[in-house]
């Protein structure tokens, strides 16, 4: 017989987006079981009004996002607007894992903070990327037993994966680093706006926070600063296109001086030859948002442009599994103990 553990999670943001995909990838994990939801504006409905496909959860009841409704948990997810999650995960007992899924745990740099997100940086907590490459290692190595972790931003985990393995083995040049993506509309989250109308998205393809001002250009910065960078210069675009999940990354820098093209793919094939979630793929296979919906995969392709002297890498993820919620529950299994790959699956859904 095999015998479960019970980890009691709560969700906060039960109704929105990520909250959403909290809810439906944490209930595959053996050992979980929820506790409150929580979330705002929602406080009082029914989250099948908001969550319509979490039918074994429809009926339970949305309450507001206290302490007093947060107690009493193994584990508290937070997919909370930046600020919130902050406040609210000051007010949280220090040994209840709190895992937060926005942005305000995640910068080491509090300049960097103020400079991008305005106001009091709340301090930094353990990065949820286990794949990160670190200068002792790898960031799963760091986040047994840990209490606090800070969720990485879902087109800072793309280009992460995408690029990393390149700066870690000196194939490329991190002071001229250009990413541009293809973004689903579900990583601007529930709230209504023009640009996100379907009379404006259908059919159309519309850039934003062009010119560096994109929160995520810090974060990813500092991630590749971890993978062995020392100095980093990236241009980053990204580009909303008429689908609801994914993001492509499509991620270049300079061939370092002296690489051939084949210490560049032995560079992405050693970094990934182990790891359950980030696949390199055979050699003129590429990336595709579609074979990653639904699945904590970050797929990945390299190639090298002799004539512009450029590595080029795709990567590819499900914003809301890899680029959160996946990496969440990934990130509470080190935490807890348990193998890594508990709950998650790399069974995407296609076509
Ligand atoms: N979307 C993505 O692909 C993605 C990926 C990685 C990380 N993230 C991050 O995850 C977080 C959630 O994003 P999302 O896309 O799920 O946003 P969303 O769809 O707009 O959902 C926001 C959630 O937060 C709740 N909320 C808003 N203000 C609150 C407050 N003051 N106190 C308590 N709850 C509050 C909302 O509750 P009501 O509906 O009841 O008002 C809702 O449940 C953000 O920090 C985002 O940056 C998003």
């Amino acid at each position: 017989m095999v015998m479960h553990m019970s980890i009691r999670v709560a969700v906060s943001g039960a109704s929105g987006y990520v909250g959403g995909e909290v809810l439906r990838v944490f209930s595959a994990h053996p050992d979980v079981e929820f506790g409150a939801l929580t979330a705002h504006s929602s406080a009082g409905d029914a989250l099948g009004a908001h969550q319509p496909h979490l039918r074994q959860l429809a009926d339970r009841t949305i309450v507001d996002t206290t302490p007093e409704n947060l107690a009493g948990h193994d584990v508290v997810v937070l997919a909370l607007p930046h600020g919130a999650s902050a406040e609210i995960a000051a007010q949280l007992p220090p040994e209840t894992l709190v895992i937060d899924c926005g942005a305000d745990h995640r910068l080491q740099s509090a300049e960097a903070w103020a400079e991008y997100y305005g106001g009091d940086h709340a301090g930094t907590w353990p990065y949820g990327m286990p794949e990160l490459i670190t200068p002792t290692g790898h960031q799963r190595d760091v986040l047994p037993g840990t209490t606090r972790i800070a969720v990485p931003g879902c087109n800072v985990t793309a280009v992460t994966l995408g690029l990393q393995p390149g700066v870690a083995a000196g194939v490329v040049d991190p002071t001229d680093v250009v990413a541009v993506l293809a973004n689903g509309y579900s990583g601007a989250g529930k709230k209504l706006a023009v640009p996100y109308l379907a009379s404006e998205a259908l059919g159309s393809a519309q850039p934003y926070a062009v010119g560096g001002s994109h929160r995520h250009i810090p974060e990813i910065i500092q991630n590749l600063t971890s993978a062995g960078a020392a100095d980093v210069r990236l241009s980053f675009t990204p580009t909303l296109v008429p689908m609801s999940r994914g993001i492509l990354a499509t991620v270049t820098a300079p061939l370092a001086t002296g690489v051939n093209v084949e210490a560049v793919r032995a560079a992405w094939e050693d970094a990934y030859a182990d790891e359950p979630f980030v696949h390199l793929l055979p050699e003129g296979q590429w990336p595709t948002t579609a074979a990653t919906l639904g699945a904590n995969t970050c797929l990945v392709q390299v190639a090298v442009d002799g004539k512009a002297g450029r590595v080029v890498v795709v990567s590819a993820i499900d914003n809301l599994v890899k680029g959160t919620a996946g990496a969440a529950l990934q990130s509470m299994n080190v935490a807890l103990g348990l193998p890594e790959t508990t709950g998650l699956t790399t069974i995407g859904v296609a076509p």
